[in-house]
């Protein structure tokens, strides 16, 4: 009770401090901007989110409250609140887009703590951070162990891993040969992949570091977005590059699968802002997971991350972006022009699957230079 009362009062007080802010926000707004015309008077978007912000925090505070008469839904199990995340708000932040899904969050922080986290251990995790709860509260329990450890530094990134080295109670599948092979767990087709020229829309590892050599930029390290699991990284571990991938899991061990070829998988959405320092990286490449189904605002805040990492005169590779071609066009390549990137490489292509050909939808490959100096 002490507690609830306690978070309680940490909400009101964040309630009423983010109100100040937005009358502060406003009234700044209001100074600064000359007076438009009264019928159209402009909300500034960080005015919208605050609001949105006061009114997930109210309702949160509504859905908190011990009254049963407050309750329009009292079967949820939002009403009992886990302990463990009461005493995690007052230690450090949670994304506040976690307050929009309390009963998720809730199901996640119900462990007992100082024991083993219960099944599917890793798998509750990320329905939350899908939907922009991220960073997520830690926990204190431990996390169950596989049948079988690694033993040794894996020397080929494409031998076969190790089944049990995988927790498969966080998937429907129980074993690899249940995975499809084309999502990236057939390490023999992996094998083959960014290493042949069969289309415009290729390009060759051994075209790219040929590339880099003759603007005389080196490839030291680079990033791969939405890298499944990680085989450009194995590639470019026989090039002596290090490759960072971002990968989620989406009901398939492609992190697990990462770490056991061992490279690096960094378990990071689309949405969230690089984990990685400014300026630091050689190489940014988003691979098919970065397309038009994300919407133009998130790609646009996407597209500048990937500059804000990169080094002058480091490159930018969009592998198999897709959309449709009036779009191309109209919204994506005018977008990517905005970064003022050299353009190395730029190939459009029809998408001839039977989506693509439904959906008038091209494929573009580009490989994009950052300028040296800005
Ligand atoms: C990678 O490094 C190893 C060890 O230093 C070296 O033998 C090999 O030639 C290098 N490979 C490339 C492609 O630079």
């Amino acid at each position: 009770m002490g507690f609830t009362m306690g978070l309680n009062l940490l909400l009101l007080v964040a309630m009423v401090a983010t109100n100040i802010l937005s009358l502060y926000h406003l009234s700044t707004t209001m100074i600064s901007t000359k007076p438009t015309t009264p019928l159209n008077p402009p909300v500034p978007d960080h005015l919208l989110r605050q609001l949105q912000t006061i009114r997930a925090t109210i309702n949160h505070l509504t859905r908190l409250q011990p009254n049963p008469s407050l309750h329009n839904n009292p079967s949820t199990a939002a009403a009992i609140i886990p302990s463990d995340l009461l005493l995690y708000t007052q230690l450090s932040p949670i994304a506040s887009a976690c307050r929009h899904h309390p009963d998720l969050l809730h199901q996640y922080m119900n462990y007992t703590p100082f024991t083993l986290c219960p099944p599917p251990s890793s798998a509750a995790a990320e329905p939350l951070i899908l939907r922009g709860c991220h960073p997520l509260p830690r926990r204190r329990c431990f996390s169950p162990t596989p049948n079988k450890l690694p033993t040794s530094l894996p020397t080929n990134p494409f031998s076969p891993v190790p089944e049990n080295s995988i927790l498969w109670s966080n998937y429907k599948c129980k074993n690899l040969d249940c995975l499809n092979p084309d999502l990236g767990f057939d390490l023999k087709k992996e094998k083959s992949k960014f290493l042949s020229y069969k289309t415009d829309l290729d390009l060759p590892i051994s075209q790219l570091t040929e590339i880099a050599k003759k603007s005389k930029s080196v490839l030291r390290l680079a990033l791969d977005i939405g890298g499944g699991t990680g085989t450009f990284a194995a590639q470019m571990k026989q090039e002596n590059v290090t490759v960072l991938t971002t990968t989620m899991s989406l009901s398939a061990p492609y992190n697990e699968v990462a770490a056991l070829r061992g490279l690096v998988p960094l378990h990071a959405p689309l949405q969230q802002r690089l984990p990685v320092f400014d300026g630091v990286l050689d190489l940014v490449r988003c691979g098919h997971a970065v397309n038009r189904w994300i919407p133009v605002a998130a790609m646009e805040f996407l597209l500048y991350d990937v500059d804000r990492v990169l080094r002058g005169g480091g490159y930018f590779w969009v592998d198999h972006f897709f959309s449709k071609e009036v779009d191309l066009d109209k919204i994506y390549g005018p977008l990517i022009g905005k970064l003022g990137y050299k353009k190395v490489k730029w190939a459009v292509g029809k998408k001839m699957d039977s989506s693509g050909v439904k959906n008038g939808e091209v494929y573009l490959t580009a490989l994009l230079q950052k300028p040296v100096s800005r």
